[in-house]
C-alpha cells in the first residue's frame, strides 16, 4: 500500500477504479481534498459522480485503487468498522430520503438514537439546533409531506448534520428547486462549512452552486478526473469539453 496521507488532507483516492457489471464506470480518479475545503465534482449526468461519492462512506468497494477518510484507508474495512467512517462522514441524498411516517423532530432523532444517544433532553437540544442551522427553527413537528421540496432538502440535512459529521457529502443538493430555494441552498452549504468547519463534497450539475461553494471544482470526464482546481482556474480553461459543459453547449445544431 502506498504511504500514508498528510495530517491535513479529509479525503484521499488514488487511482480509483470501479466496474459495474460490464461497464467500467471509473477508470482511475485521483482526488485529494483537504480538511475544511468544499470541493465540488462536475461532470456529465452518467459519468459516475453519485458512485464516487458512495465510495467514500463505504456504500461501494472499488474494483482497484485507494480510498482515504480521515487518515484511514477505508477500501477493505468491514461492514461493523465502517460504522466508524459513517459517524464521520454524512450524506445527504439525492432525494433527501427523509421517512415519510416520522415528523420532522423524529426524522432527526432516529440517527442519534441509533449512535446510542439516551438522553431525551440531549436529543431534543441537538434536534432543535440542527434546524436552527437550516432556518427551519420550530418545525419540529411537522410531517415530511407538509413540506416544500427545498424544505425537504433542508430537513435532509438537518438530519446529516446532527450527528456532527466531519466531513459532509451533498449528491445533487438543489436539482429541482427553484432558483433562489437553489441560493438559499448553496448558502447555507457556504455556512455550514465555515459554523461547523466540515470538508464538503459537492456533487451537482448546477454551476452557481459550483461557483457559490467551490474551493475546488474536480470535472470528471470518461471516468478520470480530468481537471482538478480553483473556480477561477477553471473559467480561464480553454478545453472545450470543460467550456461546453459549463456553458451548457450540447454541440447538438437544429
Ligand atoms: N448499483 C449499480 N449497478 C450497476 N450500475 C450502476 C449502479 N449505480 C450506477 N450504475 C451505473 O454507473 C454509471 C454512473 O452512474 P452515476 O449514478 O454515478 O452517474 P452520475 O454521474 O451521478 O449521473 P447523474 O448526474 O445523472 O446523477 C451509470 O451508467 C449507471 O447506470
Ligand atoms: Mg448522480
Amino acid at each position: 500500500m502506498a504511504n500514508e496521507v498528510p495530517a491535513t488532507r479529509m479525503i484521499s483516492i488514488r487511482q480509483m477504479t470501479k466496474t459495474l457489471g460490464t461497464q467500467q464506470v471509473l477508470r482511475g480518479v485521483d482526488l485529494e481534498i483537504e480538511r475544511g475545503e468544499t470541493c465540488v465534482i462536475l461532470g456529465r449526468s452518467g459519468c459516475g459522480k453519485s458512485v464516487l461519492l458512495k465510495h467514500l462512506i463505504g456504500l461501494f468497494q472499488p474494483t482497484s485503487g485507494e480510498v482515504w477518510v480521515d487518515g484511514d484507508e477505508i477500501t477493505k474495512l468491514r461492514e461493523r468498522q465502517l460504522g466508524g467512517i459513517r459517524k464521520k462522514v454524512g450524506m445527504l441524498f439525492q432525494g433527501a430520503a427523509l421517512f415519510d411516517s416520522m415528523n420532522v423532530e423524529e426524522n432527526l432523532a432516529f440517527p442519534l438514537r441509533e449512535a446510542g444517544v439516551k438522553s431525551e433532553a440531549e436529543i431534543r437540544d441537538r434536534v432543535a439546533e440542527a434546524l436552527e442551522m437550516v432556518d427551519l427553527a420550530g418545525e419540529q413537528k411537522k410531517m415530511p409531506e407538509k413540506l416544500s421540496g427545498g424544505m425537504r432538502k433542508r430537513v435532509g440535512l438537518a438530519r446529516t448534520i446532527v450527528g456532527r459529521p466531519a466531513c459532509l457529502l451533498y449528491d445533487e443538493p438543489t436539482t429541482g428547486l427553484d432558483p433562489i430555494a437553489s441560493d438559499s441552498i448553496n448558502h447555507l452549504i457556504r455556512r455550514l462549512q465555515k459554523r461547523l468547519q466540515v470538508t464538503s463534497v459537492v456533487v451537482t450539475h448546477d454551476m452557481r452552486t459550483a461557483f457559490t461553494t467551490a474551493d475546488r471544482v474536480a470535472f470528471l470526464h470518461e471516468g478520470r478526473t480530468y481537471f482538478h482546481g480553483t473556480v477561477d482556474v477553471l473559467k480561464k480553461v480553454a478545453d472545450p469539453i470543460i467550456t461546453d459543459f459549463i456553458e451548457g453547449r450540447s454541440g447538438d445544431v437544429s
